[in-house]
């Protein structure tokens, strides 16, 4: 049993605890892991009483904020009522959610395979296409196309969808078979050397139809991509994108999978980040803001016409994972999707994460360093540059990075700085007042570090 003590949790910690992408050793080195162990709204507290702000609230995922007794009574008064169901049998709350997701997902998405999280909603996509593709006699597809810099997931399966350069694939070789990679429409730094976002977004889009061609359009099987890409620093693609996306994928018989996983339940200020450009995908995967992280909930929310296919004598899909669906995390997402609702979180969203993105944009003129502010609703990205005018990296960029993230912590945030960007993705909560602390605590760590390392016009 570990004591309340925070020495010996932490101790314990470094001890037992296998942490997320990081090295124990390291984290003991570095005086953590830090333990938390309390929290309310954009807000966490230590357990050394100190407050900070959680900026990305826990993984860009605490949409409703920390603190919200009521989920947590939702998933008491479920657990005391049954906490699970027999094989073969069905159970309220697993069922509200999921004609709740039926009635606020777009086009015909109405089929939902409830899951416990991010992976297992693509994993679950992945295998829904592949026995689609049986079910209509082309067993030959098996391709998918991601994208380049894009994250879906750690599973066996999904980590060979894009290429975040946060996740090293190496021991993990040898690949899932038939990853096929497309760019990235991010129209700050255009791989195909799109000048302005339209640019950029067609000629990333047509990429994804040359690669089908290229590949043989009876070989792929499908594309997927989220609204927003998180992992290239919010960078939203230029109004044609995804509606030439749409285009190419009925054309040639691909299925179009929209990885919401972070852009839904309201943290671009649509409930889901595609609605943007009124497209509607074939399957839609989430997780994270569907129970805000109360408790572990996720879902592959499939059209009518795909899951149609599904019906009839040995044409049911093979799949199952004991705890999906369970109905205590059912009822938590059930109520957490009450409260975005009843207090306008989607709209609060979108009107907070404008004024962020004018407030990052404001320091633009007193820090040369800042190359693009960007995001849609409450994710937004500071790029960081050596050079504005040639967009060219900082030389010196992990130090960079690393200062600034030390100069966060002082402030009290909980943010870190990498790869040259500064990402945020806070509760859809937050006050334009959280808002100005963190854009001031921003502003002033930009400030001391320049100063520190040189940089021209700040010296
Ligand atoms: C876009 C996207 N898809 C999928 C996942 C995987 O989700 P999980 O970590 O819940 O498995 C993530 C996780 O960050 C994600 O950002």
């Amino acid at each position: 049993m570990i004591s309340e003590s925070a020495g010996s949790v932490r101790e314990a910690a470094l001890k037992y605890l296998w942490m997320h992408n990081r090295s124990w050793v390291q984290t003991g080195e570095e005086g953590g892991p830090r333990v938390i162990t309390g929290g309310d709204g954009v807000k966490v507290v230590d357990s050394e009483g100190r407050t900070w702000i959680d900026v990305n609230g826990g993984y860009n995922s605490v949409n409703v904020g920390y603190g919200r007794s009521e989920i947590a009574c939702a998933a008491y008064d479920q657990m005391r009522r049954i906490a699970f169901y027999p094989v073969g049998t069905a159970i309220p709350p697993t069922v509200e959610l999921c004609e709740r997701l039926a009635g606020i997902t777009p086009g015909t998405l109405s089929r939902v395979f409830p899951v416990s999280g991010g992976s297992e909603a693509n994993e679950t996509a992945l295998k829904i296409a592949r026995a689609h593709a049986r079910r209509i006699g082309e067993p030959g597809r098996y391709k998918v196309i991601s994208r380049e810099g894009s994250y879906h997931g750690a599973t066996g399966g999904v980590l060979w969808l894009g290429s975040s350069a946060v996740y090293r694939r190496q021991d993990f070789e040898p690949a899932y078979p038939g990853m096929v990679y497309a760019p990235q429409p991010n129209p700050y730094r255009c791989p195909l050397g799109g000048r302005t976002p339209s640019e950029c977004a067609e000629r990333c889009a047509r990429a994804v139809e040359d690669l089908i061609l290229f590949h043989g359009p009876e070989t792929v099987l499908a594309f997927i991509g989220e609204p927003v890409a998180i992992p290239t620093g919010a960078a939203v693609p230029g109004d044609e994108y995804w509606p030439m996306i749409r285009d190419i994928c009925s054309r040639y018989g691909v299925l179009l999978i929209d990885d919401e996983v972070i852009c839904g339940f309201g943290r671009t200020g649509r409930w889901f980040g595609i609605e943007h450009w009124d497209v509607a995908p074939d399957i839609m995967t989430m997780s994270k803001g569907i129970s805000s992280s109360y408790l572990p909930l996720g879902a592959a929310v499939v059209s009518r016409e795909v899951a149609d296919l599904f019906v009839g004598k040995d044409r049911s899909l093979a799949h199952v994972f004991t705890s999906a669906g369970h109905p205590v995390a059912a009822a938590a997402g059930l109520k957490n999707i009450d409260v975005i609702e009843s207090e306008g979180l989607v709209q609060n969203a979108a009107e907070v994460g404008a004024y962020l993105k004018d407030q990052l944009e404001g320091m633009k003129a007193d820090h040369p360093i800042i190359g693009d502010v960007r995001g849609l609703g409450l994710l937004a990205a500071v790029e960081l540059v050596g050079d504005r005018k040639t967009k060219a990296r900082l030389e010196d960029q992990d130090r960079v990075c690393e200062r600034l993230s030390e100069k966060f912590e002082e402030r009290g945030l909980l943010l870190r700085s990498s790869r040259g960007l500064i990402a945020m993705g806070p509760p859809l909560c937050i006050t334009r007042a959280e808002v100005d602390e963190i854009v001031h605590a921003v502003d002033v760590s930009l400030w001391e570090v320049e100063g520190e390392l040189g940089f021209p016009g700040n010296v």
